[in-house]
C-alpha cells in the first residue's frame, strides 16, 4: 500500500464549515423533483450504458501482491463480497470474512482453499461473526480484534441490504433495518475500528454505496423515517441509507488528520446480478434474470471495490480532496473512475447533523474520532448491554 502526502485540516477551514453550517440552516423537506428526475435518469443510464463505459476495464480485476495486507470484509458469503473476498485472498492478502452466517463462510473459505490448492501459498482466510443487525454484535467484534493489537489496512463496509416491497422493518435496537445494516452499524464498525485502522496505516475504509442514493434523502430528525413526515418504503429506506452512508463519510473523511494515513471512500458497484433481488417478486426476478447485457456479474460488480482498496492513485485522490476542502469524500463509480455524488450529499449542514445524529445513535460520544485517533478508550453504549 502507498502513503498519503501529510495534509491537515487548518482551524480556519473548520470554521468556514460551521459558518456554511450555520447559513444554510434553511431546512429541506425532500428532494426538488429536479434533483429526484436526474437521479432516476443516472440509473437509467447507468443501467444502459455500464458496459460500455466500463469495457476499459480486465475482468477480474488485477491485483498487486497483497502478503502484508490485512482486509476485514463485511458480508462477504454472496454477490459483490463473496468476490471481493475471494480475490483479495488468491492475492495473497490476510481476510477476515465478517459474516452472520459463519458456517457458509466456513465452507466458502475451504471450497477457496481446495480449488486454490498448487496454486500458490495457502490462503489465509479467518471467518469472525458480525450481525450488523446488532450494534452488540458490532461492538463485540471490534473488541475482540482490537484486542489482538494487529494493524489493519483496509475495511470494506460491503454487507447490505435492499429488502424490495418489504413493510417497514427496525432492528432490535429500535432502528430501520436498511438504515442499520447500510449505515448505522458500518459506521459503528468503522469508528471503532480506527485504533486498527492507525496501526495499519496507510489504511482505507471502503463503503459499498450505490447509485440510488441520488434518488436518496435525509432528515437528520427522522432518520428512521417513522415520524410521519415521509411515507416509507424500501426504495427510501434503501436510497436514504446510502445516502447517509456518504454524508457520513464525508464528515469522517474530513474529521481524520493527514497524519492518520487512513483514506475514506465510497464506491458504486454498477447494477449487480446477486442476492439484493431476492426479495422482489418472483415474475419481477424472472425480468431481473432475462436482462444479463445491462446487469454485470459479482465479478465485474467487485471490481470498483477492489480498485478503491488497492490502488495508489485513491488514497492520492482522498488526500487531495482533503487539502482541497472538498464537502463530499471520494466516491469511485463502477468504472473505476472517480465520480460526483449527488447535489445533497454536497449539503454540508445536513452531513454534519447527519454525523451528529449518527454518533448519537450508535451510542458514542460527539468527540470520538478525535479521542480515539488520539489514543484514548471510547464507550459505546452498546458495549454495555448483552443481547
Ligand atoms: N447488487 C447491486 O446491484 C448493488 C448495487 C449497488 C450497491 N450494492 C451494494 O453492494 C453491497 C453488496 O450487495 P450484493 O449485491 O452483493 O448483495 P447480496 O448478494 O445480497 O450480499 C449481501 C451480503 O450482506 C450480508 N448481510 C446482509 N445482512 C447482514 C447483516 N445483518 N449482518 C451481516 N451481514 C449481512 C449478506 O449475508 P447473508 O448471506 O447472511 O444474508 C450477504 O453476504 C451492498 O452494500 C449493496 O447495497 C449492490
Amino acid at each position: 500500500m502507498d502513503s498519503s502526502p501529510s495534509t491537515s485540516r487548518s482551524p480556519a477551514s473548520e470554521e468556514a464549515d460551521r459558518e456554511r453550517a450555520k447559513t444554510c440552516e434553511k431546512k429541506k423537506e425532500g428532494l426538488g423533483w429536479m434533483e429526484w428526475m436526474r437521479g432516476w435518469l443516472y440509473l437509467a443510464y447507468e443501467m444502459l450504458f455500464q458496459r460500455i463505459t466500463a469495457s476499459h476495464l480486465p475482468n477480474p480485476m488485477p491485483l498487486p501482491h497483497l502478503h502484508e495486507v490485512t482486509c476485514v470484509i463485511t458480508g462477504c458469503t454472496s454477490g459483490i463480497g463473496l468476490q471481493i473476498a475471494r480475490q483479495l485472498a488468491e492475492s495473497g492478502a490476510h481476510v477476515v470474512m465478517a459474516v452472520r452466517n459463519t458456517k457458509a463462510a466456513h465452507e466458502l473459505s475451504q471450497k477457496w482453499q481446495s480449488e486454490w490448492s498448487g496454486m500458490g501459498l495457502p490462503l489465509n482466510i479467518e471467518v469472525l461473526e458480525l450481525d450488523l443487525l446488532s450494534l452488540e454484535s458490532v461492538v463485540r467484534f471490534t473488541e475482540a480484534w482490537n484486542a489482538r493489537s494487529a494493524p489493519l489496512h483496509v475495511l470494506i463496509n460491503n454487507a447490505g441490504i435492499f429488502s424490495i416491497g418489504e413493510p417497514q422493518k427496525f432492528s432490535k435496537n429500535g432502528y430501520e433495518e436498511h438504515l442499520q445494516v447500510n449505515h448505522l452499524a458500518p459506521a459503528l464498525l468503522s469508528l471503532l475500528l480506527l485504533p486498527s485502522l492507525i496501526r495499519g496505516s496507510p489504511s482505507r475504509i471502503v463503503n459499498l454505496n450505490s447509485i440510488m442514493h441520488y434518488v436518496g434523502f435525509v432528515d437528520p430528525e427522522d432518520m428512521n423515517i417513522n415520524s410521519g413526515k415521509r411515507k416509507f418504503s424500501s426504495l427510501a429506506g434503501y436510497g436514504s441509507s446510502k445516502l447517509a452512508q456518504i454524508m457520513f463519510s464525508s464528515i469522517l473523511h474530513k474529521r481524520l488528520p493527514a497524519e492518520a494515513g487512513i483514506s475514506v471512500v465510497c464506491v458504486s458497484p454498477g447494477i449487480v446480478h446477486t442476492n439484493v433481488a431476492r426479495d422482489l417478486p418472483k415474475w419481477l426476478q424472472g425480468a431481473y434474470h432475462l436482462i444479463p447485457y445491462f446487469i454485470v456479474t459479482p465479478q465485474e460488480g467487485a471490481r470498483s471495490a477492489l480498485f478503491a482498496a488497492t490502488d495508489p492513485q485513491v488514497s492520492e485522490y482522498c488526500a487531495l480532496l482533503k487539502s482541497d476542502d472538498w464537502p463530499v469524500c471520494a466516491l469511485i463509480s463502477h468504472d473505476c473512475r472517480p465520480t460526483n455524488a449527488s447535489e445533497e450529499a454536497h449539503n454540508l449542514p445536513t452531513s454534519i447533523k447527519v454525523w451528529e445524529k449518527t454518533l448519537a445513535m450508535i451510542g458514542l460520544p460527539a468527540d470520538a474520532v478525535e479521542k480515539l485517533i488520539e489514543g484514548e478508550q471510547v464507550q459505546c453504549q452498546y458495549g454495555l448491554k448483552q443481547d
